[in-house]
């Protein structure tokens, strides 16, 4: 299958390559047996994602973090609807496998989505959505009678910071209650994105900055803050192998660093 991407959609062959590395590793973190056939199946030169042995069990523990909450989530609430935003071709539907009474959407790019309906099954109750995440007009084909979960898993730092907000408040305007779970970089770490290649090798830009868990709740109206929990303090991160654990401990003890990437966590409503 050939594949024929470039700007943020490209960014998601690298993070969909790591967790096909991880889960080829004896130390796997995410066990994403998905993700492997799927970079099987692609024609791609996947050296260009610039992803080797040593960077994709953190790109596989970031997954990890989110399926824990996003597990959390559905089991909190059988009934529920998720929109997996920016979704690429992560294959978190079938890993975390919700049951008969969550409708989960799929939301990304059209040339995302369309290499998504060539690569995975269809799946009952799950939907794919070809649309920008920041384009209003999708969001009003998903029913609204269910607590609601977004989540973005490597999104954010690809819209602008008034794009972001406006996603996250559609969301809480229109869902009567849910949550919404993404990660973050600070604008340090904005600023530090030319040292990036995943995003730098794809032509992409990041825009959006969060330094704080108040740059969120002090303007979306009615979010309750569960958690800010930066990366390298996550359970998901000290799994990691040498010599994840010395750059944690470094990262740990300076402030700029340690917020540099943070796993954001809002209530929104009677949940
Ligand atoms: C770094 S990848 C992460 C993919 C996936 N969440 C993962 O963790 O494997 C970023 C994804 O966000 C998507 N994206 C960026 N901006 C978007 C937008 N405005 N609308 C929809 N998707 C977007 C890209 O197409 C890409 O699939």
């Amino acid at each position: 299958m050939h594949v024929d991407l470039s700007g943020p959609p490209q960014t998601m062959l690298a993070t969909l390559y790591a967790k096909a590395l991880d889960a080829d590793s004896p130390h796997s973190i995410l066990h994403d047996q998905y993700a492997k056939s799927a970079v099987d199946r692609l024609d791609y030169d996947w050296s260009q994602t610039t992803i080797t042995r040593r960077s994709a069990p953190a790109v596989a523990a970031r997954s990890a973090h989110f399926d824990l909450w996003v597990g959390q989530f559905v089991a909190a609430h059988p009934r529920s609807v998720v929109l997996h935003v920016g979704c690429g071709l992560d294959a978190r539907v079938w890993r975390i496998d919700p049951g008969p009474d969550v409708e989960w959407y799929d939301i990304d790019h059209a040339g995302v989505i369309s290499l998504r309906e060539q690569v995975y099954p269809a799946r009952e109750h799950a939907h794919l959505v070809a649309a920008s995440v920041t384009d209003p007009a999708w969001l009003s084909d998903i029913p609204a009678d269910r607590p609601t979960l977004l989540i973005g898993e490597g999104l954010t730092m690809y819209l602008t910071r008034d794009d972001g907000l406006g996603l996250l408040n559609r969301v809480v305007a229109r869902f009567s209650s849910g949550e919404l779970q993404f990660d973050a970089f600070s604008r340090a770490g904005i600023r530090a994105q030319f040292t990036n290649a995943v995003v730098r090798r794809p032509g992409s830009r990041l825009y959006w900055g969060i330094d704080s868990p108040a740059d969120i709740a002090g303007v979306v109206p009615g979010l309750r803050l569960l958690a800010a929990l930066p990366v390298v303090e996550a359970a998901t991160f000290k799994q990691l192998p040498w010599p994840y654990p010395l750059m944690g401990r470094v990262m740990s003890s300076v402030p700029v660093l340690r917020r540099m990437a943070t796993y954001h966590r809002y209530a929104f409503g009677a949940v």
